[in-house]
């Protein structure tokens, strides 16, 4: 699956990645974060939970003008757009935006289950008649696998969503494309890998690096709060194993999701966490420590691409063991936001580009 790595000891060469699942929010915060990926990703995917979330076509491509816009000159980055999935969304709607090349993926969010998802879907039934379309044309759909249920503990409600709604769901569907968005849990591991090859999933630095003590430690650690939310150390080995197997069906999707100081240190703060700033770096961490950086390209930058039937990038990203430490915040004023690692070493460093 894997290419031999080209590589020595101190010094990582790879295919350029993408971020097949990132958030990049608008105005002044897109202003503020988007070089963040744009440095190190070839191409993203665009999530669409937006204030007023990215329902149509008309306002996908306005989106992609104000991210275009806000591009440091000189990068090739492209933004790849989806689609949020509401209850009353129209097969058409999401069929022309796909035959255009505008909309990559579909992105399901149930109703409630994290940062702007109230307009998500509150019976998947109601969007049969969109994922017969998207099955049709190939159109990937992208999930947020949790449920809702209240009375589901918050530590169970990906391996619930799984019974509940996933099974049946690919069931009804079987030639649809689907990636399970940030799994967290060796459930999650265990459905993808023993499903067909059109079902993949996403993993993110956070889950791979960290377990739910992460939360907790010496106080509570509002940086650490993420949905899905961290789990127990069990499932982080299981996620290591997956992501590092070398296996086609997983791939890089960092899930960065900024929020500014004043939402996450309050009473009732916002889940995310902001990893692009060193998202190469905390792969890289993950695989080192398993022994296992031969595997990083395949998921960094192959893995994904294959999925999405999209070429593979050509540039390369040069990455060199130069241990160095991560600043606590980034940003001024208002804009301040706390990346992951802050004020921990990292030893691996991305480089930028290689030169031609
Ligand atoms: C995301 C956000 O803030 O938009 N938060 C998160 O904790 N991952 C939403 C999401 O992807 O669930
Ligand atoms: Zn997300």
């Amino acid at each position: 699956m894997s290419n031999p790595p080209n590589s020595v000891p101190n010094r990582l060469i790879l295919r350029q990645p993408d971020d097949w699942h990132v958030h990049v929010r608008d105005g002044a915060v897109l202003e503020s974060v988007l070089a963040y990926t744009t440095r190190q990703f070839a191409r993203a995917i665009i999530m669409p939970n937006l204030a007023q979330p990215i329902t149509t076509v008309a306002l996908a491509a306005a989106y992609r003008e104000r991210i275009q816009a806000a591009i440091p000159e000189g990068s090739a980055f492209k933004p790849l757009m989806t689609c949020y999935l509401t209850d009353e969304m129209a097969p058409d709607e999401v069929e022309r935006g796909f035959a255009s090349g505008l909309f990559a993926a579909c992105k399901l969010y149930p109703a409630g289950a994290t940062t702007n998802s109230s307009h998500g879907v509150t019976d998947i039934a109601k969007i049969y008649p969109v994922l017969e379309t998207m099955q049709r044309i190939g159109m990937p759909l992208l999930v947020h696998g949790e449920v809702t249920d209240t009375a589901i503990d918050i530590f169970d409600r990906e391996a619930v969503f799984i019974d509940r709604i996933l099974s049946k769901l690919i069931a009804d569907f079987p030639a649809l494309k689907l990636v399970f968005e940030h799994i967290t849990t060796a459930e999650a591991v265990d459905f993808v890998t023993d499903s067909g090859q059109q079902i993949a999933a996403t993993i993110t630095p956070h889950h791979l690096d960290c377990n739910r003590n992460a939360m907790f430690q010496g106080g509570m650690r509002p940086d650490f709060y993420c949905l899905p939310i961290l789990k127990r150390e069990t499932h982080r080995t299981a996620l290591r194993k997956a992501a590092t197997s070398g296996s086609a069906k997983f791939f890089l999707g960092t899930d960065s999701a900024p929020h500014t100081r004043d939402k996450k240190e309050t009473a009732c703060g916002c889940a995310g966490i902001f990893n692009a700033p060193y998202a190469l770096e905390s792969y890289a961490k993950t695989f080192d420590e398993d022994g296992a950086l031969d595997k990083l390209e395949a998921f960094a930058s192959e893995n994904g691409p294959k999925f999405y039937g999209l070429e593979l990038n050509k540039a390369r990203v040069v990455l060199e063991r130069k241990p160095f430490s991560v600043p606590s915040l980034l940003g001024d004023g208002a804009l301040q936001l706390a990346p992951f690692h802050a004020g921990n070493r990292l030893a691996w460093r991305f480089m930028g580009l290689e030169k031609p």
